[in-house]
């Protein structure tokens, strides 16, 4: 640890920090849980097929909904409750997207997302929603593909959002034909879920190789939205891809208290113009601090990162 540059060391103390036990934790949940569809037969059904709008908030939870509960039980080995399955990590992440309001659009004409218009609609402009979209469907169709979710692949249909319908898949068979690698690094995630013999960490890391491979799609169709967006949220949505990369390599543990914790050095709105970290006066010292440590040499310190461990792993 002592050799580690300082950046290194302020991130790993912000992303581990506290795990300051699960009873002090209020309410760890996203947005909205509550009145989510929790199961398949919550959502509309059409010639046989259970139908998802992923463009309504509480239908694109549903879906993590679904996918946490089928998945509790590959978990229970570790710990008796749920608490402990790794895809918290998503839904929690899509939740704190929906609270900061970076699921509206970002050009603000119609009102989808705004309290004053549809405030559960989810923009297709929204750069944040579309990266989502790959770690959303994807990973939800994958794990219809792979058996865990108990239903045959052709029973799930989502909807298309308003344009840009080529940039989407809708169901199994389509985007295992649009998005070969991605759905493949997911199915391997769910087979190895489906192992008994996988660890809590063979799991992470197939978990974290499936979100990336998930994000570098998506990062690179999606580039263009961030013209919407105020530089400094810009350059805070590129950084945390960035960072997103760190917290792979780390195999930061996604259960739902650890994502809870690191969540609250998230920027809690959007970022506008004048946003200059560490001086934003209604961002918390942690925030301030997570918000500059991305905004510096992340990339390096992730590559020193990156050869310690394959230097101390010899
Ligand atoms: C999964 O959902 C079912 C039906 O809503 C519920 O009875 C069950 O308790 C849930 N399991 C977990 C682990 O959340
Ligand atoms: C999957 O969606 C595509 C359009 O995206 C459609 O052509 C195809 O029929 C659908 N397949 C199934 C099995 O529903």
């Amino acid at each position: 640890m002592a050799l580690l540059p300082p950046w290194t060391c302020v991130l790993v103390a912000c992303f581990s920090a506290s795990l300051a036990g699960t009873s002090d934790v209020p309410d760890p949940y996203p947005p909205l849980w509550k009145m989510s569809a929790g199961q398949f037969s919550d959502y509309r059904v059409e010639n046989g097929k259970y139908i998802i709008d992923p463009w309504v908030y509480n239908e694109r939870m549903g879906m993590y909904k679904i996918l946490v509960n089928k998945t509790a039980s590959y978990f229970e080995n570790i710990v008796a409750n749920n608490d402990q399955n790794i895809l918290w990590g998503l839904p929690l992440q899509h939740g704190w997207q929906y609270r900061t309001g970076r699921l509206a659009d970002p050009l603000q004409r119609k009102g989808c997302g705004y309290e004053s218009g549809d405030p559960l609609c989810i923009s297709v402009d929204s750069w944040w929603a579309d990266m989502n979209y790959f770690l959303s469907a994807l990973p939800f169709l994958a794990a219809v593909d792979s058996g865990v979710m108990g239903i045959s692949s052709d029973q799930v249909m989502l909807l298309p959002p308003p344009k840009d319908q080529t940039k989407f898949c809708l169901n199994v068979s389509s985007c295992l034909s649009s998005f070969p690698e991605t759905m493949s690094k997911w199915n391997t995630f769910y087979q190895h879920l489906q192992d008994p013999s996988s660890s809590f960490e063979d799991l992470l890391k197939y978990l974290w190789a499936a979100h990336v491979s998930s994000l570098d799609y998506a990062s690179r169709i999606f580039e263009d939205r961030l013209e919407y967006y105020s530089k400094p949220e810009a350059d805070f949505g590129r950084n945390w891809c960035v960072a997103v990369e760190y917290l792979a390599a780390s195999l930061f543990p996604t259960t739902l208290v650890r994502t809870y914790e690191y969540q609250k050095g998230l920027p809690p709105r959007m970022l506008v113009n004048g946003d200059r970290a560490p001086f934003i006066r209604d961002f918390t010292v942690f925030q301030n601090t997570v918000l500059l440590v991305l905004s510096k040499g992340l990339i390096m310190t992730l590559t020193f990162w990156e050869n310690e461990k394959k230097s101390t792993s010899k």
